[in-house]
């Protein structure tokens, strides 16, 4: 049997994999459920000017405004079928490694986890180097840490968590 339950999406303050994602989200009509902007997200995607397209998503469209991140208590209620965090900051990917709990992003993958929800993350410093793109177009280089490059492959360790590599991983999801 078909499986209608919601899909929950976060959306964390990265520039990079943010195009793509919001043009996934906006063809997708077989997927639907929430969507969350943790605060920097909301910043970011109005600066990259994809809040509109994103909008028109189909998913409703919720913002982080708590400290407790009240929508996390939803993963055990069975509400969600998954929960993918898209594109996800080295910050939250660092929070969600360590098991600190302390924003919308790693609230919700601690609570997704705790009720055996699968997860889906696409980090954005997941490469030696990366090429990403301004909100303005500039082309720039980044270059991940250690650090970053190490908390990334401790999440691939986690149970039911999928570490994606690009945004053209979502249509196998
Ligand atoms: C324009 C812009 C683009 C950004 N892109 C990225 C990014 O691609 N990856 C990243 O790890 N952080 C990026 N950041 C930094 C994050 O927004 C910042 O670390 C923020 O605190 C993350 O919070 P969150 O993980 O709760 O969303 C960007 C910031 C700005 C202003």
């Amino acid at each position: 049997m078909e499986d209608r339950r919601r899909v929950c999406w976060v959306i964390t303050g990265a520039g990079h994999f943010l195009r793509e994602t919001a043009g996934f989200l906006t063809g997708a009509k077989n997927i639907s459920g929430d969507l969350y902007y943790t605060r920097a997200g909301r910043e970011v995607a109005a600066m990259y000017r994809v809040t509109e397209r994103i909008g028109e998503s189909g998913f409703k469209i919720f913002y982080e405004d708590d400290f407790s991140s009240r929508g996390a208590i939803y993963f055990s209620g069975g509400r969600y079928r998954a929960l993918v965090i898209a594109p996800a900051t080295a910050n939250t990917i660092a929070k969600c490694a360590l098991g600190i709990a302390d924003s919308l992003s790693s609230n919700f993958f601690a609570q997704a986890g705790k009720s055996s929800v699968p997860i889906f993350v696409l980090p954005t410093d997941a490469e030696r180097e990366i090429s990403s793109v301004t909100p303005s177009g500039v082309r720039i280089e980044v270059i991940p840490r250690r650090i970053d490059l190490a908390r990334i492959e401790e999440l691939r360790s986690f149970s039911g968590v999928t570490v994606l590599r690009s945004p053209e991983e979502f249509y196998k999801i």
